[in-house]
């Protein structure tokens, strides 16, 4: 399974890096925003300086999500994405204007990330269309009562079932439990947010045994 970060910060890009346990990068305006100090000095050429900067800390796909709604005006800005790294893939919303750019794109060998999805529906398109990725939301599905991870499994088994080379990005991860459930499933990769990976790597046994050898081990002499 990959493990994707899901943000625009480096020094937490950069912190996971360390850990080893880094493939790719997804991003989105939202998360842009978030590092932004100042919105309004921030440009469309400051954002893709950023793309980049991400793309040399991490050798692995880094999603840069277009930020029009028109077909004709993602694949220019996509293409012009895509121009950042080679490790670019271009996010486009789950539309039917977003289906055209993916379409397009998967044309010109330049990889994309299908975002926004909340149903199998989508999913199928998307594999369809010839979207690299595919990210069903999980959070914001659970966040509205309905079965984040139920999503998830039904896109495995239809992707399973034809034999789509789609791959499957579980993203808006919210907690550990979400990643254990994406592994069940056989999800490709999970995008997950700095402080959740973090978690992933504790467990209160592992404290309290700690603790104890940290103590037993001072009976030595150095
Ligand atoms: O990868 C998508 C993610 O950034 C959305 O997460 O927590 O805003 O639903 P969230």
């Amino acid at each position: 399974m990959k493990f994707f970060i899901d943000t625009a910060s480096l020094d937490e890009i950069r912190a996971a890096a360390e850990l080893g346990v880094l493939d790719g990068v997804t991003t989105n305006p939202s998360l842009i925003a978030k590092i932004v100090r100042d919105p309004s000095n921030f440009t469309y050429s400051d954002f893709k300086e950023h793309i980049a900067k991400i793309c040399d800390i991490v050798d692995g796909p880094v999603s840069a999500e277009v930020t029009t709604l028109k077909a004709e005006e993602m694949i220019a800005q996509g293409e012009d994405l895509a121009a950042i790294h080679e490790n670019v893939v271009v996010k486009c919303p789950l539309t039917v204007d977003g289906l055209k750019a993916i379409r397009h794109f998967s044309q010109q060998g330049i990889r994309t990330n299908a975002t926004l999805v909340f149903s199998p529906n989508q999913a199928l398109l998307a594999a369809k269309a010839g979207a690299d990725y595919v990210s069903p939301f999980v959070g914001r599905l659970d966040d509205i009562s309905t079965d984040g991870m139920g999503l998830v499994e039904q896109i495995v088994t239809m992707y399973d079932n034809y034999g789509y080379l789609t791959e499957v990005i579980v993203a808006s991860v919210r907690h550990p439990q979400h990643v254990v459930e994406a592994s069940m499933i056989g999800a490709d990769i999970a995008t997950i947010p700095y402080p959740v990976i973090r978690q992933l790597a504790n467990h209160p046994l592992t404290d309290a045994g700690l603790k104890k050898f940290m103590e037993d081990a001072a009976v030595m002499k150095r």
